[in-house]
């Protein structure tokens, strides 16, 4: 089970991505975490240990490894095998296995078609090839998804808040994904405080297209404001996030 985790900053993606990543774990899946997002906070809500998470190198990053799986010269490997580097290079915490990706490069003069189509092979390779389940937390702009890669995610929640510009952008991403070719996409509205704001995302999508609510929660607010929270726990998961997972696993199986 492949699930990719999109929408406007600051909606509750690596949150929502941390309570799922609980549940599946508490339901005895073995899962890859993968932060794709450049703003990387996901190793840190998953209760990681911040002196290894500092210590964790970005893929993109990697540059002996790039050099050594796709070629130094001129002429690089399209799919260099990354098998190992995932295993090697991921952090791992009971069942859950941990990669940060880094950005996409782009821009400038600069040729960054090294380090793209190496992080693209790892990619096809969580997505195409790894059993566990994979979460992708990323950012709104999916950049790291291509065609190719994105034929292996058999799920896009696009998170948003009953707000103006979280639906805009949710329904921009909603069509990104969908001219990707991932054939399931789903809403989640999330920091939801009446109904007036549920009835505002209903109106902005199709039922169908509708995974699930989830409450704007105080406690959850609050805890934000802690340095290094301490490891997820049952105490930490979102009011309502076992209904979503529960629509999630019929979803994507
Ligand atoms: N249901 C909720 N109730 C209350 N606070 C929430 C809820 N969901 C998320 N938050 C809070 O909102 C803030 C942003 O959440 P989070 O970091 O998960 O969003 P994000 O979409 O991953 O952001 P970014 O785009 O910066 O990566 C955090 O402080 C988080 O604790
Ligand atoms: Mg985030």
């Amino acid at each position: 089970m492949k699930i990719a985790v999109s929408g406007k900053g600051g909606v509750g993606k690596t949150t929502i991505t941390a309570n799922l990543i609980y549940l599946f774990v508490k339901n005895g899946y073995d899962v890859f975490a993968v932060d794709a997002d450049p703003d990387a906070s996901l190793g840190l809500t998953l209760g990681m240990d911040p002196e290894k998470l500092a210590s964790l190198v970005p893929l993109v990053e990697m540059k002996e490894v790039i050099e050594e799986k796709s070629g130094k010269g001129a002429f690089y490997s399209l799919n260099p095998d990354v098998e190992d580097v995932i295993d090697n290079y991921s952090l791992q915490k009971g069942k859950i296995k941990f990669l940060i990706m880094g950005g996409i490069k782009q821009g400038g003069s600069a040729c960054y078609c090294r380090e793209n189509s190496f992080l693209n092979a790892v990619l096809n390779s969580l997505l195409l090839d790894k059993k566990e389940v994979v979460f992708l937390d990323m950012s709104a702009g999916i950049e790291h998804l291509t065609r190719g890669t994105s034929q292996g995610v058999d799920l896009m929640l696009v998170v948003t808040e009953p707000t103006r510009n979280g639906v805009k952008t949710a329904k921009v991403v909603q069509k990104l994904a969908r001219d990707l070719g991932i054939g399931k996409v789903k809403i989640i509205g999330n920091k939801i405080r009446r109904e007036e704001e549920e009835d505002f995302i209903r109106q902005s999508f199709s039922e169908a297209d509708i995974i699930g609510f989830l409450p704007y929660q105080d406690g959850i607010w609050e805890k934000s404001m802690e340095e290094n929270p301490a490891a997820f726990g049952e105490g930490d998961l979102l009011t309502g996030v076992e209904e979503v997972y529960q629509e999630i696993v019929k979803e994507a199986i």
